[in-house]
């Protein structure tokens, strides 16, 4: 087996090619609807923090978790290979409560993650102070949690095509994929309007595109678009040291003195619209959590597509002979990347089995026959 299709090029196909490459599978092409890392793994906030974003400490936690672990030797490696710094920031992550029914909710966090073992502090309003003064006068407590990190994911999908650039691997953009080509059941290639690709192994990383590829060979799982709208301010110094989540929005400070303010979630399908009602709730989530802000102008806003299957969980695996997918990452698809790409270029090259592939199958999905 020597030639691999990946259909889509973001932070999960491009980490998969990566991967793929390193395992030795010498002809490896990645075909992208538009440009290369612009759809949601551009948009997004780069958060990783499977501590702040899960709610149980169930497989999908771990998943995350295991991910998150595997990001500072992927991020050293990719500087070593592509000379582009992510910027890991283990500055760690603050949730914020402002009233009563945010202090019950952050009680909740804490209660089961302490019970789980996990690394999470209580603060006092004075302690949130110190740590970020400034933050609203009106915070009432918060947690911190040490291990919830970020990365400029902007950076990590120009430091994977750079990788992809500089180890043969064929990105062809521009390239809509409409069907998988198929012979005896099996899958063979995939055709755009225009041209038809073959290779030994399939793989759709098509993000919340994923249900709009046609083809006879299986059911594909429903995957929808759910929008997130961000926006931006900028200033000269950086204010903040660590994500801040309150719970109706995050603000996210880079190191270049950018501050982010996500997201809204909206299902509004492929509309690239952005709305003033978005931009408003982003506002206040922002002044929410610090009213110094109310001065500054927003500098930028932007909008992209997370995929989403009806469960909210990824959906992993070989779904047909020759064909693999991943997709549905939903919220935590530049958290989940560098594992997603362990486990299925694994799959792909060595056949090795995952427990995850059951657990993310696109056969959850599937009507269940009742005796
Ligand atoms: P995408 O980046 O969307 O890439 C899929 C690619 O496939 C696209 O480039 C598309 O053009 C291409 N494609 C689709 N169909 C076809 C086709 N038929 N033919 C050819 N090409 C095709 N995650 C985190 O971990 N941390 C965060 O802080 C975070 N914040 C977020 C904030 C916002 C506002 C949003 C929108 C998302 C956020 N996410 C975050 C989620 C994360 O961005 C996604 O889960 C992740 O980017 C999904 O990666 P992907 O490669 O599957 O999708
Ligand atoms: N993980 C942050 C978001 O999806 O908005």
């Amino acid at each position: 087996m020597n030639k691999v299709l990946i259909i889509g090029g973001g932070v999960i196909g491009l980490s998969i090619a990566r991967e793929l490459k390193k395992k030795g599978i010498s002809d490896i092409t990645i075909l992208e609807r538009g440009a290369v890392g612009k759809e949601a793994s551009f948009a997004a906030g780069g958060m990783l923090a499977p501590y702040s974003e899960t709610n149980k400490f169930d497989d999908f936690f771990h998943f995350c978790e295991e991910s998150l672990h595997l990001y500072p030797n992927f991020s050293e490696k990719l500087f070593e290979e592509t000379g582009v710094d992510i910027e890991l920031d283990k500055a760690g992550t603050l949730l914020l409560a402002f009233n009563e029914q945010d202090i019950s909710e952050i009680n909740h966090r804490y209660e089961w993650q302490k019970k789980a073992g996990l690394a999470v502090e209580k603060l006092s309003a004075t302690d949130v102070h110190k740590l970020e003064p400034f933050v609203s006068p009106d915070v009432l407590a918060g947690l911190f949690f040490p291990n919830d990190w970020q990365v400029e994911n902007r950076k990590l999908v120009e430091a994977l095509h750079k990788f992809c650039e500089l180890n043969e691997i064929k990105v062809i953009e521009n390239t809509e994929i409409s069907k998988l080509l198929t012979e005896n059941g099996k899958v063979i290639g995939a055709e755009s309007k225009t041209d038809k690709f073959f290779a030994d192994k399939v793989i759709l990383a098509t993000g919340a595109w994923t249900s709009l590829i046609q083809t006879e060979v299986v059911s594909l799982p429903k995957v929808k678009p759910i929008r997130g709208q961000m926006i931006e301010f900028r200033t000269a110094k950086r204010l903040f040291s660590k994500v801040i989540y309150s719970t109706s929005g995050y603000l996210i400070p880079r190191q270049n003195g950018r501050i982010l303010i996500g997201a809204t979630s909206e299902d509004a399908g492929f509309d690239r619209n952005l709305t003033e009602i978005g931009t408003e709730i982003l506002r206040s989530v922002a002044l929410e959590i610090a009213p110094s802000l109310m001065n500054l102008e927003i500098s930028e806003k932007w909008l992209g597509f997370r995929p989403f299957a009806a469960d909210g969980l990824p959906i992993l695996g070989e779904i047909a002979e020759n064909l693999f997918i991943a997709t549905a990452h939903y919220r935590n698809g530049i958290l989940l990347a560098p594992i997603t790409a362990e486990i299925l270029a694994e799959r792909v090259v060595n056949k090795t089995n995952s427990r995850y592939f059951e657990t993310f199958s696109h056969k959850r999905f599937q009507a269940k026959v009742v005796r």
